[in-house]
């Protein structure tokens, strides 16, 4: 069974009387442990396919399964459930609480998710380590650079050990320096954590970090191209 798996995906805009086929009846498969990226022109629908697999947003005809679920037959409640334990998501623009520090926005997801306090802060230590902020703990959004306000947002993606990680534009605020931090971080939680990670990029050299690189223009794929065959289960933690 296949971790994501799309069936006739399609994801139609209306705007007043004209309507536009942004997703038009998508097949993709993402097996577990996968590192995909996700590439296409402005407008080619990139953002709305990663809402669809996210759960953020319904499509207009055709499904979406996660571990073989459907998501269409979910009710709001186990949605939520699903997008508070099975999916992180990181965004362009970070979108950390910004009266929260460091450590606050890794707790949150977790208290919402059901964990206690205690346990909520100490993995909030170990993941913001893990990102390279050790020494940011109590900062403040508005106390850090771009590159680690990224970083604490990867790290709050992976408080609840999500299966899949989604990434729309990660490095789009980024310069290259940080782009390149942020790049090798996902590449280390998809080695060490297995987490599968889609992410959307513009940036041909961060496309090719991954392992497979699917194009999305005029609402079908264009192009899916594996860079490396994937070996599933073999790697040492
Ligand atoms: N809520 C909406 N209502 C109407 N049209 C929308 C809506 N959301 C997106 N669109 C349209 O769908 C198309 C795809 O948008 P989307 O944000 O998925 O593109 P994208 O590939 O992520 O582009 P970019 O690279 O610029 O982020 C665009 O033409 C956009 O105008
Ligand atoms: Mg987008």
């Amino acid at each position: 069974m296949s971790l994501i798996q799309t069936k006739k995906l399609t994801k139609i805009f209306k705007n007043g009387e004209t309507s536009s086929v942004i997703l038009n009846q998508i097949d993709l498969t993402v097996e577990a442990g996968e590192f995909v990226a996700l590439t296409g022109s402005s407008g080619s629908g990139k953002t709305t396919l990663m809402h669809l697999l996210g759960c953020l947003d319904f499509p207009t005809s055709g499904d979406v399964f996660l571990a073989g679920q459907q998501v269409s037959a979910l009710s709001t409640q186990q949605l939520a459930a699903v997008r508070n334990q099975q999916i992180g998501f990181v965004f362009q623009n970070f979108h950390l609480l910004n009266d929260l520090n460091a450590v606050e926005n890794v707790v949150l997801p977790q208290l919402y998710g059901g964990i206690s306090e205690k346990q909520a802060r100490c993995q909030a230590h170990e993941l913001l380590e893990l990102v390279g902020l050790g020494h940011r703990l109590s900062h403040y959004p508005n106390q850090l650079s771009g590159g680690q306000k990224q970083r604490i947002a990867i790290a709050r993606a992976l408080a609840m050990n999500p299966l899949i990680l989604l990434a729309d534009e990660p490095t789009g605020n980024l310069d290259s320096e940080n782009s390149q931090l942020v790049i090798d971080l996902f590449c280390t939680i998809n080695q060490l954590k297995k987490t599968t990670i889609i992410i959307v990029t513009h940036e041909k050299a961060i496309a090719q970090r991954a392992q497979r690189c699917v194009t999305i223009k005029d609402g079908s794929i264009a192009s899916d191209i594996y860079y490396e065959k994937l070996e599933l289960g073999s790697h040492e933690s």
